[in-house]
């Protein structure tokens, strides 16, 4: 069988990876890929961009391709499953209507609020008088969200009025994220610890995969700005059975059956970044439509049965996948470039990937492969990911096995899993 992969991030070198495992795959063709899946087995790079709807669909056909896996968010919120259902070619991503959950989160905070799903406190505004004295009216810090994608980084936690009313300009007025900041989600800071829990929804049936945890702040110790996550691991320590059955309850349950009264036909990864509070109650930060990047890296790692294979299984009318997990805990670290998330220089050579080993498995991010050299053309650019018998094992392969790369910018947390050796 084909599949055709969309996609050009760590999470999605991943999935192939994963993917080129299974005996039933016989050609995985990547739009556009990177480095990392252009030299991985079984797969081929093709120069289609993620959101080139049209041109993506005819090649489909040419290829005789039998399924479609979409990685990012962009163009599931663009409509890409709806097209190829139009195509009659399976594809498993939500249609765009669901999509909205991660699309707008002025759509995701009033569907929670509808279906009474556990989130912040919030206020919805596009004009920025209403905006400015909402937050005069608010404890801080406050968090304030562009509306739409914004590559994880419409997020700003604001510590004082100040820092609160500079955001607001920022976003409503100087449009620092340019339509996706049309709209502004004001909401309350949630203390706790972050949880990403990552299921395969189909229409009223959830199959919750793997644990993770991410670090999405750039610097150590969770310091600097938010960014798309510097590393993760899996599982987390933090979900027992008790706090499993509270999400999938509280949480999981009501949003897949939200979806179908809503009429969004969700079939593919739904993944809610939760807050857990020192109680042990989880609450909703974001929805994300797809899998998380890093989380993806070392979720895979642990998965033991055959992905493509869960994947078809939903399309079947009564799917029962089956997904067994290595009791082991994967780890890892993405190495970036310096002044990731802002601007930074492309095309530095990578150097060292020849003498890393089997320790770790080294997932391509933002990757080119020019003439036979791997360049850095991304801010997140390597996920070197290791499995070990327990978090700090997996750690410590990991690390060691980053320490043998570099490019002349590259940097990385040295923190990455620390704070869950703490439990
Ligand atoms: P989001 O894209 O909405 O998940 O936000 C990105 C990151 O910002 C989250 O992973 C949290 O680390 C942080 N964040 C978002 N909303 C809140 C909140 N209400 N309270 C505390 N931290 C938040
Ligand atoms: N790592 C967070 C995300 O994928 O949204």
């Amino acid at each position: 069988m084909n599949i055709l992969l969309i996609g050009s991030g760590g999470r999605e070198h991943a999935l192939a990876w994963k993917l080129q495992q299974s005996r039933f795959i016989e050609n995985i063709y990547v739009a556009p890929g990177n480095a990392g899946t252009a030299l991985e087995h079984k797969c081929k790079n093709i120069p289609i961009d993620a959101l080139e709807l049209e041109r993506l669909g005819e090649f489909a056909q040419q290829k005789n391709v039998e399924l479609v896996i979409v990685g990012p968010e962009d163009p599931l919120v663009m409509g890409i499953r709806d097209h190829f259902d139009t195509l009659n070619i399976k594809c498993f991503g939500p249609s765009a209507k669901a999509a909205q959950l991660e699309g707008s989160k002025a759509f995701a905070k009033d569907f929670m609020s509808k279906y009474k799903i556990p989130t912040a406190r919030y206020g919805t505004f596009n004009e920025l008088n209403n905006a400015v004295n909402y937050v005069k009216k608010s404890r801080f810090p406050v968090v304030i969200k562009a509306d739409g994608l914004a590559a994880g980084k419409g997020v700003l936690i604001c510590q004082n009025e100040v820092e609160a009313l500079t955001a607001l300009e920022e976003i409503l007025e100087v449009k620092r994220f340019g339509s996706a900041g049309n709209q502004v989600v004001i909401e309350e800071f949630l203390e706790g610890e972050e949880l990403s829990f990552i299921a395969i929804v189909v229409k009223n049936k959830i199959f919750p995969l793997a644990s993770s945890q991410d670090h999405k702040r750039r610097d150590d110790n969770d310091m600097g700005p938010n960014t798309g996550g510097m590393g993760a691991y899996s599982p987390s320590p933090l979900l027992d059975d008790d706090l499993n059955k509270r999400i999938m309850e509280k949480i999981m349950e009501p949003t897949a059956l939200g979806l179908i009264k809503e009429k969004a036909d969700f079939h593919g990864f739904l993944y809610a970044g939760l807050m857990i509070d020192k109680q042990g109650e989880p609450k909703v930060l974001e929805f994300n439509c797809r899998m998380g990047d890093p989380e993806t890296q070392p979720i895979l790692m642990r998965l033991k049965s055959d992905l493509a294979q869960i994947l078809l299984s939903t399309f079947e009318e009564n799917p029962e996948p089956v997904i067994k997990w290595s009791p082991d805990t994967a780890l890892g670290v993405v190495m970036a470039t310096k002044n990731y998330p802002y601007d930074y220089p492309k095309g530095q050579a990578i150097l060292g990937l020849e003498n890393t080993s089997d320790d770790a498995k080294v997932f391509h991010a933002g990757t080119k492969l020019i003439d036979n050299v791997v360049e850095a053309h991304g801010g997140r650019v390597l996920c070197v990911t290791s499995l070990g018998g327990n978090l700090k094992e997996a750690q410590t392969k990991a690390y060691k096995e980053a320490q043998k790369i570099k490019w002349q910018d590259c940097f990385f947390r040295s923190d990455i899993g620390s704070k869950g050796l703490k439990h």
